[in-house]
């Protein structure tokens, strides 16, 4: 059965009038679809769940049940893969800022820490003398041009004296393993691929007498879209096989004729690309106005609901009209959905042409990255997170809508 007016009402009335609807079969079939494109080249392929991106707690248990890692960057996030029962060894903690007890529980419990800058190497340094009975492992944030354009903030410049230092540093003190090398650069382009896979497989051979244990090509790919979505962006945008293919060949490559438990892995670390298109947000039509010749609806929802990013894009959508007032839909033509908060710009889609009325839903579909995680809580909490299951008609609670007091029991009054 698939959703309709009825359904979402159903949703809506139990749940709170607009929601999210996570579609966890999409993120698993996404997440094997990826390690498989990466698996067929490069067999020790593996992916760390950027869990900033939704961290929705049955995503991060799913990851880790089909063998995936947890890429955490924060003390936050942290928590959160020890309580979806995540074992130490398959977390990796990134990030600029990082707290030091967090640091020290997880390397002492056998993750991986990657350092990001002298501040991370300070604490690390203190933890090994504090504890120098346990073998540390840490890995490298290494910052090189990959011809994005962009110089960015994160990691060690390579060419610079800063990471030789680093190395050293590390090198010099007993119990630290410097286990692996990791990077990540936010463009999605296809083009800085290559790039990443040559500067890392570089420094490899340059930083290391044996193979590292692992090899992070960070996230920074795009995730499957529908047609319209796909035609707003002025690049192709490339499959899972077209990462695959940009990297894991240098991988195979380098590494040939080593036995494969002596081989890197390879890990990536995916956000959008998993998570993008399983999750859409339904939000309900208050009100439609007609200001100056201009059409304008009002939705139970805002853009801060499904792209706080603010991206200009139109995401996907689907109106699910109310069945008991289709003599009430009128056409329309260029209408914009405006959101509930008091911004002007608050618009969630622009330009609809079609039937509406008030009562309909209009479902955004691929809402699932950087939504429910940046959602401010400006003007209303966030909405309820549910899965529906087509099959059984049954919907199942993933997270309750937030109420008054999730916000306000930290405010003194
Ligand atoms: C270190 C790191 N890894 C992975 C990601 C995930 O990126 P994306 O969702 O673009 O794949 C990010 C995003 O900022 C990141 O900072």
């Amino acid at each position: 059965m698939k959703l309709s007016n009825r359904i979402l009402n159903d949703i809506g009335n139990k749940y709170g009038q607009s929601f999210y609807i996570l579609d966890s079969r999409q993120f698993i079939t996404n997440y094997e679809e990826l390690q498989k494109a990466f698996r067929d080249i490069y067999p020790n392929s593996h992916i760390a769940y950027s869990y900033k991106t939704n961290y929705t707690p049955k995503l991060c248990k799913l990851v880790d049940q089909f063998g995936g890692f947890a890429e955490v960057v924060s003390d936050m996030e942290y928590n959160i893969a020890l309580k979806v029962g995540v074992m130490p060894k398959n977390i990796f903690f990134n990030g600029p800022y990082k707290d030091s007890s967090a640091v020290e529980e997880l390397l002492l419990a056998g993750g991986t820490v990657n350092i990001d800058s002298d501040f991370d190497l300070q604490i690390i340094k203190e933890i090994a003398s504090k504890h120098p009975e346990n073998e540390l492992s840490v890995g490298i944030r290494c910052n090189f041009d990959v011809k994005d354009g962009v110089v960015s903030r994160f990691g060690f410049d390579v060419d610079g004296n800063e990471f030789i230092t680093a190395i050293s540093t590390i090198c010099e003190i007993s119990n630290l393993k410097l286990n692996g090398l990791h990077c990540h650069f936010a463009t999605r382009s296809i083009e800085t691929w290559p790039n990443r896979a040559e500067g890392m497989l570089k420094l490899a051979q340059d930083y290391f007498d044996e193979p590292p244990s692992f090899i992070s090509l960070g996230g920074g790919l795009y995730g499957k879209m529908g047609e319209s979505l796909k035609a707003q962006f002025d690049v192709e945008i490339p499959t899972y096989e077209d990462y695959a293919k940009a990297v894991a060949p240098q991988f195979r490559d380098f590494y040939k004729g080593l036995d494969i438990s002596k081989q890197p892995m390879l890990i990536i670390e995916p956000g959008s690309a998993l998570v993008g298109d399983a999750m859409k947000f339904a939000a309900k039509v208050v009100s439609i106005k007609d200001i100056r010749g201009k059409k304008i609806a009002t939705l139970a929802g805002s853009i801060y609901n499904i792209n706080p990013t603010l991206n200009k894009k139109n995401p996907p959508i689907t109106v699910y009209h109310d069945e008991n007032c289709e003599n009430r839909q009128l056409e329309y033509e260029n209408l914009d959905f405006g959101g509930y908060t008091c911004i002007e710009s608050d618009y969630l889609y622009r330009g609809f042409n079609g039937k509406l009325a008030v009562g309909d839903y209009v479902v955004f579909d691929n809402v699932g990255s950087y939504s429910v995680v940046l959602k401010p809580p400006f003007i209303l909490p966030n909405f309820a997170i549910v899965e529906y299951d087509y099959e059984s008609n049954s919907v199942n609670l993933i997270k309750r809508r937030e109420n008054f007091d999730d916000l306000f029991h930290t405010f003194e009054f």
